[in-house]
């Protein structure tokens, strides 16, 4: 999973990059990626869909610093966006517009005329509620607004129920049933040209039959909506696909790939254009979070490692009981300090219970040093918050012999800078 990850004697490096210098120039916690890892995620996406008329848009909902959106925009990929401020961002970052494509369930008016001035390729839209007010707002702008329409294919994607979207109890897209009324709707609305339809069912996902049964129920949907006399130009699978955390095994992307085009090709479906949207697959195992133990406290239930590093940086823990690997960035035993591994769980300094990042981890440590927590590329940083007024983190992206600082650490000063008293 961490390919670009490796210990070299004592030390954890990334790229080559020794992680302890990187954390002693820039401090902790700190968020180092692996610019070659992105490349390489992508780069398994493309074999996979070679070929074939496709675009893949990162969902950048899953790292959106500027210096992650840029490593993307230069090697050509689209964007999928859920607001406003990500179409900003993306924009800032350099992206083709064109390739851009807009998701989620509550889109406002300003955000349509945003991503309408910008030229986006098409909206994702989740509502008929949703159709009414765009069709209304390109009418405004004189312009007809491209639409693909989120189904909801009901199918279980065996992951985290808070990350499980295609289930008929989700509040995402429109119902299978209702499809293709939804579709005549659309095709009548003067505001709009319907240009695919699209579906996510969810993320961390780590087997293909989801998949596989989810592209059989947006077939039959383009099938019947086909015969209805609207064509669709693309057919848009989400994102979703899992990552290793914890020695999981999800299908390597151009494999899948490989395996859904098939059955793309074998419904005749294979010359239609492709949108994919995934976002962790591409940036998840990428990145670490390196983080200074603070103190070692030992309890009567457990034993605490304190790091520097809180659920406002690391949320995932806390908010899906999600596991990360956490490995010492120098190992103990090897420069001889401290003998047995104690186990620890491994907390923030938030004044939480739940700010945990990990529980009965085997740790030889000591105050000061350096932990990394695995596999934080993706939602980690872009769901970071300011909670117990915490600045974020910074964040290093290393290329090769290039290590770039792409947010430096924020300052009480960034914080404070839009309150007053
Ligand atoms: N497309 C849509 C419409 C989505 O809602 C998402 C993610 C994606 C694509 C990208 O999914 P991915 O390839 O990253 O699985 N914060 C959670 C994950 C939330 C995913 C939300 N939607 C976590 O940390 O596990």
């Amino acid at each position: 999973g961490h390919p670009h990850i490796a210990r070299h004697g004592d030390a954890l490096q990334i790229e080559g990059q020794s992680l302890a210098a990187l954390a002693a120039e820039h401090g902790t916690p700190l968020f180092v990626y692996s610019r070659q890892w992105m490349l390489d995620a992508l780069a398994a996406y493309q074999r996979g869909f070679e070929g074939r008329n496709a675009l893949i848009c990162y969902a950048m909902k899953a790292n959106s610093s500027l210096g992650v959106l840029r490593v993307f925009a230069e090697a050509g990929c689209g964007f999928d966006i859920v607001s406003g401020g990500e179409l900003a961002r993306v924009l800032a970052a350099g992206a083709d517009p064109a390739k851009v494509i807009f998701s989620g369930v509550g889109k406002t008016r300003a955000e349509m005329r945003q991503a309408l001035a910008a030229g986006i390729a098409c909206f994702n839209v989740e509502s008929e509620a949703e159709l009414e007010v765009l069709n209304a707002v390109a009418l405004e702008e004189g312009q007809r607004a491209a639409v693909s329409i989120r189904i909801n294919p009901n199918v279980d994607p065996k992951t985290h129920p808070y990350i499980s979207t295609g289930l008929k109890g989700n509040k995402f897209g429109v119902a299978h049933d209702r499809a293709l009324a939804v579709y005549q709707h659309a095709a009548s609305l003067p505001g709009l040209r319907v240009l695919g339809i699209d579906c996510h069912i969810g993320s961390q996902i780590t087997e293909a039959s989801p998949y596989l049964d989810a592209l059989e129920r947006v077939l039959d949907l383009v099938e019947a909506i086909e015969n209805a006399g609207i064509a669709l130009h693309h057919l848009d699978f989400g994102g979703g696909l899992g990552i290793d955390y914890n020695h999981d095994t999800p299908p390597a992307a151009d494999v899948l790939w490989k395996q859904l085009l098939a059955r793309l090709d074998a419904r005749g479906f294979g010359d239609r254009k492709l949108v994919v949207e995934p976002g962790r697959s591409l940036v998840g195992n990428a990145g670490v979070c390196v983080t200074e133990v603070l103190y070692t406290k030992p309890g009567e239930d457990k034993n605490f490692c304190i790091v520097d590093a809180a659920m406002n940086d690391l949320p995932r823990p806390a908010m899906y009981q999600a596991f990360h690997q956490i490995v010492p960035v120098v190992a103990r035993n090897e420069v001889g300090g401290v003998a047995d591994a104690t186990i620890y769980d491994v907390v923030g300094p938030v004044c939480e219970s739940g700010d945990w990042i990990g529980r009965d981890r085997a740790l030889a440590v000591r105050a000061g040093d350096l932990l990394a927590v695995l596999s934080a590329g993706a939602y980690c940083m872009s769901m970071a918050s300011n909670y117990n007024t915490r600045g974020r983190a910074a964040e290093v992206l290393v290329s090769g012999e290039r290590a770039t600082l792409i947010r430096r650490r924020e300052s009480i000063e960034d914080q404070l800078r839009s309150e007053q008293a």
